[in-house]
Parts: structure tokens; sequence; C-alpha cells
């Protein structure tokens, strides 16, 4: 069974109100954790007047705003200062970097409980650095945190920009509904979880120059056929 961290007592502090600030917000509400927030746009008091009584405060910001708030506000190092930057590498703040896509929508709470935080391996535990979230945690070392989070916007941006060109093509060019690949998303997104290794099909995979060359063709002006290129590259070298 799976541990239920103790609720804390004091509020969490947020800093910020963007697409990750107001899911976590919705996250802590959901588990009846109190917290206390604090944004440029919406509060005329100080961050520090405004999260006094917050043990912890997670800067939820643009990682390049990090550094200079907390510089503008060095009242706050008294707190433990969490950020949620995948590559930021600062003493400023501890790292806890969720591993997820945070959009408009929120989430059930099981969504948000399955969600891993990556943390660095020296740094203080899960509950020290996100009190009462019982989410599954792992760490690397910090000198490592650029890499990962190259892998995951090469895995998680790089393949949304590819399906949505699809879709737009689909509907702008070709005449067919976005929808009539969904089934080929859900079978490729299946399979990656479960046979990860076996999951790459396709010309590329084949080795079939003839096709290769033909899709390189009939994307000739498309930005996208230097991307084709470039992922026959990458392919070979692997190969
Ligand atoms: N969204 C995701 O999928 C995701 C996933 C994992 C980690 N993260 C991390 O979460 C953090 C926030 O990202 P986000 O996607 O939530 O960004 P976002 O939606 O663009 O929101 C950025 C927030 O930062 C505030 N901000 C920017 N510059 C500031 C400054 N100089 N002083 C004070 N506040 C400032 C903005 O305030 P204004 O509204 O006033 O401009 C806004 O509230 C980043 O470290 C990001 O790497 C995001």
């Amino acid at each position: 069974m799976r541990q239920v961290p103790d609720r804390p007592r004091s509020p969490v502090g947020i800093v910020g109100r963007g697409r990750l600030a107001t899911h976590l917000a919705h996250y802590f509400t959901l588990l009846g954790i109190p917290i206390r927030c604090w944004s440029r746009r919406t509060d005329a008091g100080s961050p520090e007047e405004t999260l006094a009584e917050c043990p912890v405060v997670l800067l939820l910001i643009s990682d390049s705003a990090i550094a200079p708030f907390v510089g503008l506000h060095p009242g706050l190092q008294s707190h433990t200062l969490v950020h949620a930057s995948g590559s930021l590498v600062t003493p400023l703040a501890h790292a806890a970097h969720p591993l997820m896509s945070f959009g408009p929508a929120l989430y059930d709470l099981e969504t948000y409980r399955a969600i891993p935080f990556i943390t660095d391996e020296n740094g203080p535990p899960l509950g020290e650095l996100l009190p009462g979230l019982p989410n599954p945690r792992f760490t690397i070392h910090a000198s490592a945190r650029p890499y990962y989070h190259a892998l995951c916007v090469m895995a998680g941006a790089f393949s949304t920009m590819l399906w949505q060109k699809l879709f737009a093509d689909f509907e702008h060019r070709l005449g067919l509904p976005p929808e009539a690949a969904h089934p080929y998303l859900r079978r490729l997104s299946a399979a990656l979880l479960t046979e990860p290794r076996h999951a790459l099909t396709g010309p590329v995979a084949r080795g079939d120059a003839g096709a290769i060359q033909s899709n390189l063709a009939a994307l000739e002006g498309d930005p996208f056929q230097a991307v084709y290129e470039a992922f026959v590259r990458v392919y070979d070298q692997r190969a």
C-alpha cells in the first residue's frame, strides 16, 4: 500500500500563477494541504509578508526569473526554497522537477499522485521539499540535470511538434480528419510503454531507401525535410 505522508500543518508557499503553479495549487488543495500563494500580478504586498508562515516556498516561475527573484527577496532565504525547473542548477533553491506536462486543463487526484518528482541525489527528501505529497521520487546528480532535461524536451516537446504538424496538415492540406490518426497514436504510445525496443517501425527501421527518398522529395520546401534527414542520420549512426 502507498504510504501517505502526514498532512503538514503549516501552509506551503507558492510563488507564481502560471501553469505549474495553478496545477500544484490545485493538487495541494485536493490533498487538503494548506497553501499561501503570491504572484507579482495579483499581490500588492511583498512575498516575504504573504509567505511568512510558510517553512517551504515553491518558486514556480519562469526558469530565468528564479535566481533574480531570490536576489530581489533575500528575506525568503530563511525558508526552504524549491524550484521545479528541469535544467536549472543553482545554490539558491533545491530542485524538484515534476516529470509531466502541465497545460491549461487541471488533472484528477490520481493523475497528480502518479507524477514522479526528480530531485538531486544529495538533496533533502521529498517530504522536506514538497510537504505532504505522496508522489514517487527519483534522484539524479545535479550535474546530470541539463542532460536529463534535454531528453525530456526531445521526447515530449519535439514529438508533440511532429504530431501537431500531422494533425494540421491532415486537416488543411489533405482534407482528412485529424482524429483519423488517433488509433495510430494510441498504438504507438502503447507499444512504447510495453515494448519500447521494438516500437520503431516504418521505412527507416526497415532500411527502405526508396521510401525514404520518396518521403524526402515530398517534403521539398518544408522545414520538416531537415528534421526527417536529421532523424535518418541519427538512426544510421546508432545502427
Ligand atoms: N508547464 C510545464 O509543463 C512544466 C513542467 C515541469 C516543470 N515546469 C517548471 O515550472 C516553472 C514554471 O513554469 P510554467 O510552465 O508554470 O510557466 P508559465 O505558465 O509561463 O508561468 C510563469 C510564471 O512565472 C511568473 N514570472 C515570470 N517572471 C517573473 C519574475 N521576474 N518575477 C515574478 N514572477 C515571474 C509569471 O508571472 P506573470 O504571469 O506575472 O508574467 C507566471 O506566473 C518553470 O521552472 C518550469 O521549468 C513546468
